[in-house]
């Protein structure tokens, strides 16, 4: 099993919504993935409750519980255990960087945000882990803005993803109805974004 963090410490960057869609994408491959939601607001729970399938499993932990609930994942069959992390949690952050294979940091790409990096940076770091920067909710045509972020996030040491995901009313609206994007609106940008962004980290985990 591969376990991937999902660390962001600004608020609202895309975590959840980068947590839910790979794990839905990832069982839609036929990978059996686990969330684990170390947010206490648990908006993936939340999702989960709201969900009308009964995959992916979304388990609810405080961070003192992480390693016993990745060994659950690893019991049960997981191929991939993916989690969720709240933003402003240095506890939380440091726990799912140590646990973690790799690490996903996604980042809206305004050059506040792109500055906000360096916290997250730091626990990535420290555990000495892989990590990517996922820029998501870009605006349409945004290739100078690509080019400024990579600037941005390698003062950092940290690469920019190949795959990005635009700003796409269908993420929100799917999350609403316990559902991703991709399920909402199959055939669309938004499941096209999604399934590359899984074949690329397929690839990065050896999946
Ligand atoms: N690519 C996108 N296009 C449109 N809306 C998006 C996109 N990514 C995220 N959002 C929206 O932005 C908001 C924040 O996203 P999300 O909850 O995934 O961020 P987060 O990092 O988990 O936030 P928190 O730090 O509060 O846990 C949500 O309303 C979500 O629907
Ligand atoms: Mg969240």
């Amino acid at each position: 099993m591969k376990i991937l963090a999902i660390l962001s410490q600004k608020g609202g960057a895309g975590k959840t919504t980068l947590a839910l869609h790979l794990a839905t994408a990832a069982e839609a491959a036929g990978k059996p993935c686990a969330v684990i939601d170390l947010d206490p607001q648990a908006s993936a729970a939340g999702w989960k409750d709201t969900r009308p399938a009964e995959t992916p499993v979304v388990v609810p932990l405080p961070h003192s519980r992480l390693t016993a609930g990745v060994q659950a994942a690893r019991e049960g069959g997981a191929s991939l255990c993916i989690i969720d992390t709240a933003p402003h949690a240095e506890g939380a952050a440091m726990a799912a960087a140590r646990a973690a294979d790799l690490v996903l940091i996604p980042c809206r790409a305004g050059i506040l945000d792109l500055r906000a990096i360096g916290a997250t940076a730091d626990f990535v770091k420290i555990a000495g882990k892989r990590a990517f920067v996922v820029l998501n909710a870009l605006p349409p045509r945004a290739s100078h803005i690509l080019n400024d972020a990579r600037e941005a996030v390698a003062v950092h040491g940290i690469d920019v993803a190949p795959v990005t995901l635009q700003q796409r009313a269908a993420y929100g609206h799917a999350l609403t109805a316990g559902q991703t994007a991709p399920e909402y609106e199959p055939g669309g940008k938004a499941a096209e974004e999604i399934a590359a962004l899984r074949d690329w980290l397929f690839a990065e985990l050896q999946l």
